[in-house]
């Protein structure tokens, strides 16, 4: 009995000293060092479900590719329903600037209304051409963390060329391109699990309030709403409609690629450290994984991909094959080699083995597997690779590279 109270008393200790909701690292308890990799198995691309081998380009892309894209949807990112309700879709061009940092840029932002018998939703995009372009320019629609109800969309007097919030549009009207921010924040809310809100309830059927388990998360809708503002942008006549490449950093960076997956209007696809649920590798368990996703952002990816948490073998999908369902398009993969947590050999071998299907379409694609040095950017192939020193970021220098990326391969 006298031992049984010291150890409650030593317990009861432990728990004044220990403090209870003490900050976790989430980078500190995964895989960080390469020789601790378990070994993994990729499924084959060039396989069907049935075991059949797709050997032309015609078998990929009437048997394999569509095959892909319904695990894809069903599985990880969620497919997105037929709403019982007609949804009704208004875009207006609610603000014109035709001399926009200093005459060298038309900056526009346009509203776009979705609206059925169950409510309304309301995206905002910001549209930047190069003022004076000879003809419509092209263009990288950005999936983008910031708001564009704020000030960080407008020029930033204290540095030419630069918006408020950091992005460098001089480099890009320079080049004779554009750039169009796609908010995530109007159809999804900041609190994800908040589901009655954005987009969502429009596409709920008689008596449900939330996704089923195969349909949309918070990357499917944001990648969703890159091609509703897609859509207005093929009637935009300062934008040439068929050079629109899709970017986006982490999030956002996963976002992009689903969305280019889908939607093949997207001519290039720039993904910037996309990590986890973007372009590195499930089954490769380093840096975050299925489990401190789904545990973090339960409602990110749909909730069929919960099933696969410690269980990744079982996926009939890696994300290699993601980035393969975007072939032919050009495709630049970035990684920041201090950015441990996206797994930037990951991202890397995903590239490199997405190569078998551009290959097989009479594409070129990254040549070894091993990475290329840290700072080398490859970017001729139409699947590049980019890993630059530094961290979680995407930096000037890092949008120069994107921006000769779509130079080379628009021309
Ligand atoms: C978290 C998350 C990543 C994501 C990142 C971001 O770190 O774990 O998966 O990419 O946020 O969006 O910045």
């Amino acid at each position: 009995m006298k031992r049984r109270l010291l150890a409650l008393f030593l317990a009861s200790a432990a728990c004044l000293v220990m403090p209870a909701d003490e900050p976790k690292n989430h980078d500190l308890d995964v895989v960080t060092d390469e020789s601790k990799v378990p070994p993994y198995e990729l499924p084959p691309i060039l396989v069907s479900s049935e075991g059949r081998p797709i050997t032309t380009p015609d078998d990929w892309f009437k048997i394999r590719r569509p095959q892909l894209m319904s695990l894809f949807g069903n599985l990880i990112y969620g497919v997105v329903p037929s709403p019982e309700s007609p949804l009704r879709i208004t875009r207006t061009v609610l603000k014109t600037d035709p001399d926009f940092m200093g005459g060298k840029a038309v900056r526009k932002v346009v509203r776009i209304q979705f609206e059925n018998a169950r409510g309304s939703a309301d995206l905002q995009i910001v549209v930047f051409t190069p003022k004076g372009a000879k003809g419509p320019a092209p263009v990288f629609l950005q999936t983008s963390f910031s708001n564009t109800r704020d000030d960080g969309h407008n020029a930033n007097p204290d540095r030419p060329g630069f918006l408020r919030n950091g992005m460098p549009l001089r480099e890009f009207v320079q080049r004779g391109f554009g750039l169009v921010v796609v908010p995530q924040g109007d159809l999804t809310r900041h609190n994800e699990i908040e589901f009655q809100k954005g987009i969502h309830p429009l596409f709920y059927h008689t008596g449900q309030s939330f996704p089923k388990a195969n349909e949309w998360g918070v990357i499917a809708a944001t990648s969703w709403a890159a091609s509703r503002a897609m859509d207005y942008l093929e009637t935009d006549p300062d934008v040439d409609a068929k050079r629109v490449g899709i970017t986006g950093h982490s999030k956002m960076g996963k976002a992009a690629l689903w969305a280019a997956a889908q939607d093949q209007r997207f001519a290039f696809v720039v993904s910037a450290q996309s990590g986890c649920g973007g372009a590195a590798l499930w089954k490769r368990n380093y840096g975050e994984n299925l489990e401190k996703m789904v545990t973090r952002f339960p409602y990110w990816l749909c909730r069929n991909a919960w099933k696969f948490v410690r269980n990744e073998e079982d996926l009939p999908v890696d994300q290699h094959m993601l980035l393969a369902c975007i072939a032919p398009r050009p495709i630049l993969i970035h990684s920041g080699e201090e950015d441990r947590w996206a797994d930037p050999r990951g991202e890397y071998l995903s590239a490199y083995h997405a190569g078998e299907v551009y290959r097989l379409l009479g594409r070129t694609a990254l040549a070894t597997e091993a990475s290329p040095a840290v700072g080398t950017a490859v970017l001729k192939s139409d699947v590049g690779y980019y890993n630059r020193p530094g961290g979680h970021s995407v930096e000037v220098s890092d949008w120069i590279q994107f921006l000769e990326f779509a130079r080379l391969h628009l021309k």
